[in-house]
């Protein structure tokens, strides 16, 4: 059976409505496209809760600053069709910029909690109220049981998570553990602007991270054990923007020694700006 690519909302209902009425059980997988492994495992964990898939790929104008410039975020919309249609992915929507926001749209959906955290909100501020408003219209346009995220956007999981039970959206958000390259680097459409010797120093942020991480399971403290990992991170030539242990559920500052953790960090090599964290 051939993949669904749907362009319009109006042609998504249709076979949504359709799916329904017969009563079959439906997940999404929201993208950007430039499609790699970690996406596609997002669509094989959907396929394996839900009877139908939908991936749906739009780059968000709304979670881009001006100096991000929109413009050279990579699109290859044949290659991902078929990298979903192979993954066995039941439907692509692919909606136009007017259709999500069309003439005159000026509601944001406006996030807090783990959105205000100090972490990529402090780096890029519009950026989680411009995720959740483009994710709360791709929920309700898809109507869709389950919704998968990566846990390589740890915060941005915690963020949908929140914003789909506050506001009842009625889809249940499942997170997937980050898929890697095979030296442990997080799969990510932005590897492919670091230079061959950037590549190689990429490794070290999850070298550094699994490092902490064991300093403080075998008692260390977290501030302290953070702190080595961004001084290393320097030493190595990134700009760090952070590296933290904070409250894996909701990305407080930790308080007790019994809180679950998760390491976060975000930092530079050259003009290529890199995150990834791990469980305590
Ligand atoms: P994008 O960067 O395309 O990522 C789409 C989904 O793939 C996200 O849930 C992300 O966490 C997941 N993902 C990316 N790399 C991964 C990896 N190495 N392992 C596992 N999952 C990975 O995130 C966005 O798009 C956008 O902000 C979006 C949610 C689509 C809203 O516009």
């Amino acid at each position: 059976m051939s993949m669904i690519v749907a362009r319009s909302l109006s042609d998504l209902r249709d076979v949504v409505n359709l799916w329904r009425s017969e009563g079959l059980g439906t997940a999404v997988v929201p993208t950007m496209g430039a499609l790699h492994e970690g996406h596609l495992t997002l669509v094989a964990a959907a396929k394996a809760k839900a009877d139908r898939v939908m991936a749906t790929i739009f780059v968000n104008p709304k979670q881009f600053a001006a100096h991000e410039d929109l413009s050279r975020y990579p699109r290859d919309e044949e290659g991902d069709l078929a990298k979903l249609e192979q993954a066995g992915c039941d439907l692509a929507y692919l909606p136009n910029a007017d259709e999500i926001y069309p003439e005159g749209f000026v509601t944001t959906v406006s996030v807090a909690g783990p959105a205000k955290a100090g972490l990529e909100d402090k780096f890029r501020p519009h950026f989680f109220d411009g995720v959740a408003t483009v994710v709360a219209k791709l929920f309700i346009h898809t109507a869709a049981d389950y919704a998968f995220f990566g846990e390589k956007d740890y915060q941005q999981l915690l963020v949908v998570t929140r914003m789909a039970r506050d506001l009842d959206l009625g889809i249940e958000v499942i997170g997937i553990p980050t898929i890697r390259e095979e030296d442990g680097l997080a799969k990510s459409s932005r590897n492919r602007y670091l230079s061959k010797h950037e590549r190689h120093q990429a490794t070290a942020i999850i070298r550094t991270l699994e490092q902490a991480a064991e300093k403080i399971r075998i008692g260390g403290d977290p501030q302290v054990a953070t702190k080595a990992a961004a001084r290393s991170l320097m030493t190595l030539g990134f700009e760090v923007d952070y590296v933290t242990a904070r409250n894996a559920e909701t990305l407080a500052v930790p308080v007790s020694s019994d809180e679950p953790l998760r390491l976060l960090a975000a930092a530079r090599l050259g003009k290529t700006r890199l995150i990834d964290n791990i469980a305590v």
